[in-house]
């Protein structure tokens, strides 16, 4: 892990990432005359506004910023040239650098340091040779006076716990099936303090939970749902926050079968919304925030193995309706509804599911944000999109009409799995919904869970998308 900490001043000669608005404000940091001299002429006729060079063995990175624009364009803007810094110290095998920041957004520090640290992630465990690629960067200081230790903090605190839902997106089921992505959570808990517990495929059905079981029938490995609970003595909240996250810890369609190799292949990442509410709940746990969150993921594969549900079946979900299964590749909403259902006991204040749920939702809006749509009260969801553009995960939203029921309707089943040629991620949506009965809302992540080519500090494969969004919504709880 990169650890962000902060410092009293920059040593000399120390790798340093400079932050103002024109070179002659340029914060306090040791620099020679010739560099002095260089960045001078360099900056001068006011169109540069940014260099990264090695001085002698050190990188200096002087980064000159828009005060007048938008502060969440500006916090990506630092996010991504701390990324740019991250790569440049690991080239040079250096292992820290310092940010110095002469603007009065003390905010914009934390946000190179965040984007350094999530740049700095790698996924290597599995190949033992590249351990000699492995990053340098261990340290990023933060020099200046009003650096505040909580909030330095959960910077840490999120780009570890982003770090984690990436790691468990990128373990393959091989490594991780719904049994290790439970055991992972438990880990998770004793590790930040909050409760888990998971029932096995006895319990599972005896709550007869239908939807879960419907989509493990055709695999070898047993499913898990796990309940994770974080519950503070004085919790602000009466009514817990619940967090649904999708765990399909592979999906091959089922006998739906996905044509390989172009959608098959990322599936590994079909449980990214567990992986974010795990990850969440961990987060602010760990932050000690004073509200009373439950994160809940049913987990399982779906394969086309054994008893494989077919096309046609009817299934009986855990709240006693039946589903028309059309389509054993729209298994994610038939694990939720039985997970959303189950949320109803806890009499949640809000149900916030999280789910690489549709390709609909991808082909809508690409890999750069989160379809959203439900029924909250906008008191939840205006926080929600603010956090969405404050930390660069933004949510398209899309309309929650019920006219889109009609799509889901079956003749000989109180609903169907399967919408109809449009509106893909919207049916799905509603098909959700059902299983609810108090404020919800739906975050499709299928688009930016998981992505083909590194993109400034999201590295290549899982992203951790959704960890930042939501430990921002509660964190401004
Ligand atoms: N896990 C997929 C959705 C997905 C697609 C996630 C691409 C990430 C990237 C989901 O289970 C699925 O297969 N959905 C189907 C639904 C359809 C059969 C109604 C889809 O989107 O094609
Ligand atoms: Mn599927
Ligand atoms: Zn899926």
């Amino acid at each position: 892990m990169t650890k962000i900490s902060a410092i009293a001043s920059i040593k000399p000669n120390q790798s340093v990432f400079v932050l103002t608005d024109k070179w002659k404000n340029k914060p306090e940091f040791s620099i020679n005359s010739a560099e002095n001299d260089y960045l001078t002429s360099y900056f001068k006729d006011g169109d540069k506004k940014q260099i990264v060079f090695n001085s002698l063995g050190r990188i200096i990175c002087v980064q000159l910023i828009d005060l007048k624009k938008d502060l969440h364009k500006l916090l990506e803007d630092c996010r991504k040239q701390g990324a740019t810094m991250a790569d440049s110290v690991n080239s040079l095998k250096a292992s820290e650098f310092t940010i110095a920041n002469a603007t009065n957004k003390i905010d914009l520090s934390y946000a190179v340091a965040e984007g350094a640290a999530l740049a700095n992630y790698q996924f290597i465990r599995h190949k033992p040779s590249a351990q000699k690629q492995a990053n340098t960067l261990k340290n990023i200081y933060l020099a200046g006076k009003n650096i505040k230790a909580p909030a330095l903090n959960n910077v840490n605190i999120v780009t570890e716990a982003t770090c984690k839902a990436r790691d468990l997106v990128n373990e393959p089921v091989n490594h991780l099936n719904a049994q290790g992505l439970a055991d992972a959570f438990k880990l998770m808990g004793k590790a930040a303090g909050f409760k888990v517990e998971v029932l096995n495929k006895a319990k599972i059905s005896q709550l007869k939970m239908g939807g879960l079981l419907a989509v493990n029938a055709g695999s070898v490995d047993e499913p898990t749902f796990s309940i994770m609970e974080y519950k503070p003595k004085n919790a602000k909240n009466k009514k817990p926050y619940v967090l649904v996250g999708k765990g399909i810890v592979f999906d091959t369609g089922g006998l739906s079968l996905k044509p390989t190799p172009n959608s098959m292949d990322a599936m590994k990442c079909d449980m990214a919304g567990a992986a974010a509410v795990g990850a969440t709940i961990y987060a602010i746990a760990k932050a000690k925030l004073n509200l009373h969150v439950i994160a809940l993921v049913p987990a399982t594969d779906n394969r086309p193995g054994f008893n494989a549900f077919a096309p046609g079946d009817i299934i009986t979900m855990m709240d006693g309706s039946t589903v028309e299964m059309l389509n054993s590749d729209a298994e994610g909403r038939m694990v939720l509804a039985d997970a959303l259902h189950y949320a109803k006991k806890f009499n949640p204040e809000l149900t916030i599911d999280v789910a690489t749920l549709t390709g609909a939702a991808m082909a809508a809006i690409g890999q750069n944000a989160i379809v959203s749509m439900g029924n909250a009260p906008e008191k939840h969801t205006n926080k929600l999109k603010a956090s969405g553009y404050k930390v660069h995960e933004r949510l398209a939203e899309m309309p929650f009409w019920d006219d889109y029921n009609d799509m889901l309707k079956s003749d000989i089943a109180d609903q169907k799995n399967l919408g109809g040629p449009y509106a893909g991620s919207i049916t799905a949506g509603k098909f959700l919904e059902k299983y609810t009965n108090y404020p919800y809302y739906h975050l499709d992540i299928a688009g930016p869970a998981f992505i083909p080519a590194k993109d400034g500090y999201r590295i290549k494969g899982g992203t951790g998308v959704g960890v930042r969004l939501l430990f921002d919504f509660f964190n401004s709880k």
